[in-house]
């Protein structure tokens, strides 16, 4: 039997900068007491993002649950459907809720998780608004196939880009593509700070009309002119931020190694498949998903893992099994449904040692063959 790991392996940890220059910021921000209202460290934080995420003025907003409620807000999309998938966290869907919007669920594509544009195509519809994707788990999703539908039909596309930082698309960061797209900076991302998000926008108005939103709805004269919510990102979240997109390049190799390592552990399990990465795409890794062919060898890997000591998650549960969401359950979601039975995520984050990787795999492997053996047997 493999050896399992000495101490507990977490699903994640947060990857952060040096200790000492954040400390000098703190002291800083005490001194100036200028600890929020877009002040110096938003203004870095935005102006570095423009760079990493290939747009010239990303917006800063609290997170980015509240940048997607908020985007969909400044579209100022009129009523109807929003075609978004099931497969992704609540945010996705509870923004359009939020704006009164109708989700009207898509299945995803069974080999990338990402939203399928040919049942996207199917489910269009004269009351369709707008179109709501998603980068599962930092692979880009297919934007251009997306793009055409939202143009042939009028519609408004929105990316939840929450797992986005450090995916390319075509050779280009997800900060350019459909009308708005809201990446987040929260502890369980590739970097963060602390909580956080960054949103961009395709047309310069929406933008402007985003940062009133994020503000309350008002600019310095304390006269709303759009109903906002606070969605400000303090000093401090905004400096730890700042400081850490420097990490994002060293922290995207680090993870893409770790992946092929535990692909590598694991080749030769025949139960086990990985979410493909199309042509053009560069996975961003915010998570790794390992697919077990049946919901059984999950669930005996899975007690195999929390026995060892190892975190594990079920990732995604589905939105349309979600009780708020029972209601808006119209049509079914095979893939949705076969994935959310067979996914496991399973620790990545950027001090996991080597030595971690093959436990880990060891643990699947052996669990993997025990299941197998005991078929064999009944
Ligand atoms: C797909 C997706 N969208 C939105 C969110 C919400 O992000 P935040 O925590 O920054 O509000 C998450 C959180 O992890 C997410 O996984």
């Amino acid at each position: 039997m493999a050896a399992g790991p000495t101490a507990p392996i977490p699903i994640m940890r947060p990857h952060l900068p040096p200790l000492e220059p954040f400390t000098a910021i703190v002291a800083e921000l005490f001194e100036t007491r200028r600890l929020s209202n877009f002040a110096k460290y938003t203004r870095l934080l935005e102006e570095r993002a423009a760079v990493v995420l290939d747009h010239p003025s990303p917006s800063s907003v609290s997170s980015c649950d509240v940048g997607l409620t908020l985007a969909w807000r400044a579209l100022e999309c009129p009523p109807g459907e929003v075609i978004v998938p099931s497969f992704t966290f609540c945010s996705t869907v509870n923004a359009l809720r939020w704006n009164g919007l109708e989700p009207v669920f898509a299945d995803v594509d069974p080999q990338t998780y990402c939203l399928d544009p040919d049942d996207v195509q199917r489910r269009i519809t004269t009351r369709t608004v707008g179109i709501a994707a998603v980068h599962v788990f930092g692979l880009p999703a297919p934007i251009a196939p997306l793009e055409g539908l939202a143009r042939e039909h009028g519609l408004k596309l929105v990316f939840d880009a929450a797992h986005g930082l450090g995916g390319r698309y075509q050779g280009k960061a997800l900060g350019g593509f459909g009308d708005a797209s809201v990446f987040s900076l929260s502890g369980t991302k590739l970097v963060t700070g602390g909580e956080g998000a960054l949103a961009t926008f395709r047309d310069p108005a929406v933008a402007e009309r985003f940062t009133y939103l994020r503000a309350y709805g008002f600019k310095a004269d304390y006269n709303c002119r759009y109903i906002g919510l606070n969605g400000k990102l303090s000093e401090l979240n905004a400096a730890l931020g700042w400081l850490s997109l420097d990490l994002l390049e060293s922290a995207l190799a680090r993870r893409q190694d770790q992946v092929q390592r535990y692909r590598q552990a694991l080749v030769d399990c025949p139960d086990v498949s990985w979410q493909a990465v199309p042509a053009g795409c560069i996975h961003g890794y915010k998570d790794l998903a390992v697919r077990f062919r049946t919901p059984e060898q999950r669930a005996a890997v899975e007690a195999a893992l929390t026995a060892g000591g190892i975190m594990t998650k079920r990732y995604f549960l589905p939105v349309h099994r979600m009780d708020a969401y029972r209601d808006w359950a119209r049509t079914r979601l095979p893939v949705t449904d076969q994935l959310s039975e067979r996914l496991l995520c399973i620790p990545l984050y950027h001090d996991l040692a080597e030595d971690g990787i093959e436990a880990i795999a060891g643990i699947i492997r052996t669990s993997l063959k025990r299941t197998a053996a005991r078929h064999w047997a009944a």
